[in-house]
């Protein structure tokens, strides 16, 4: 596999092409940023960590039957993964409340939702992201409706294998935001799944050990990534 020229830079990864037109390399920076890319910090470890946390995941999500953008690691901050026409809509489902619910509804942090609610974003950060319905995503033509349809399927798809997986470790999955992309024809699950676009608790102590620690200042931000990756079996090496 020969990694070629890059194509697109992200707020914490960059995506190389490679001499496999279908195939495509997404390399993990230690930058870190939160508030629509308006802070950002470089964290050490953070490349590998998300990598390698992403990496047993996406494994995890595969075996369970979700169709995933992954194919493998390559490096200790790069992973092989398939070329997408990606959707420009944010899935995000909620277990507790937390965040931009809690700012928009007034309500307080922690209250469980249930059943789990699901909602969808423009990927927009000079909009601020903002919230829209499938309605509007086939009108402005973002997707279609059935592949919105699919991918509300596969997020809570999604909820129910990493729900328990993250509770058998003792963490609550409180909330995430998955990505989607069209490859040949078929909805794949994109982007990453790491402690950067989800929530994270402690079931016990509800500690948070997830990017809440760096919007929030709390500080040892990678050291609670790698925490919860060592509790759910994640090799950092
Ligand atoms: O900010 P809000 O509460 O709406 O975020 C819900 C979930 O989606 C959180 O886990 C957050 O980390 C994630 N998210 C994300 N990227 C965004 C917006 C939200 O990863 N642009």
């Amino acid at each position: 596999m020969e990694k070629r020229n890059e194509l697109y830079a992200g707020k914490a990864k960059s995506i190389f092409a490679t001499d496999d037109p279908d195939l495509l390399i997404m390399h993990f920076r230690d930058d870190t940023s939160a508030f629509d890319g308006q802070r950002v910090e470089q964290l050490a470890r953070k490349g590998m960590v998300n990598n390698k946390f992403n990496a047993f995941i996406m494994g995890k999500l595969r075996e369970a039957g979700v169709p995933v953008h992954f194919e493998r690691l390559l490096s200790d901050d790069e992973s092989l993964v398939k070329r997408l026409d990606m959707i420009p809509v944010e899935c995000v489902v909620r277990n507790v409340a937390a965040g931009g619910l809690c700012r928009r509804l007034g309500i307080e942090e922690g209250r469980d939702l249930n059943p789990p609610t699901f909602e969808l974003f423009l990927k927009n950060d000079a909009l601020h992201d903002p919230m829209i319905n499938e309605s509007l995503a086939d009108s402005l033509g973002y997707a279609t409706i059935e592949q919105l349809a699919t991918a509300k399927r596969l997020t809570f798809q999604v909820n129910d294998v990493l729900r328990q997986l993250f509770l058998d470790a003792g963490i609550l999955l409180v909330d995430y935001k998955l990505e989607f992309g069209v490859h040949k024809g078929e909805l794949l699950l994109g982007d990453e799944f790491s402690p950067d676009g989800c929530r994270l608790w402690d079931a016990n102590t509800r500690e948070k050990l997830d990017k809440d620690r760096f919007r929030q200042g709390l500080g040892g931000v990678i050291e609670a990534y790698e925490e919860v990756g060592r509790r759910i079996g994640v090799d950092f090496g």
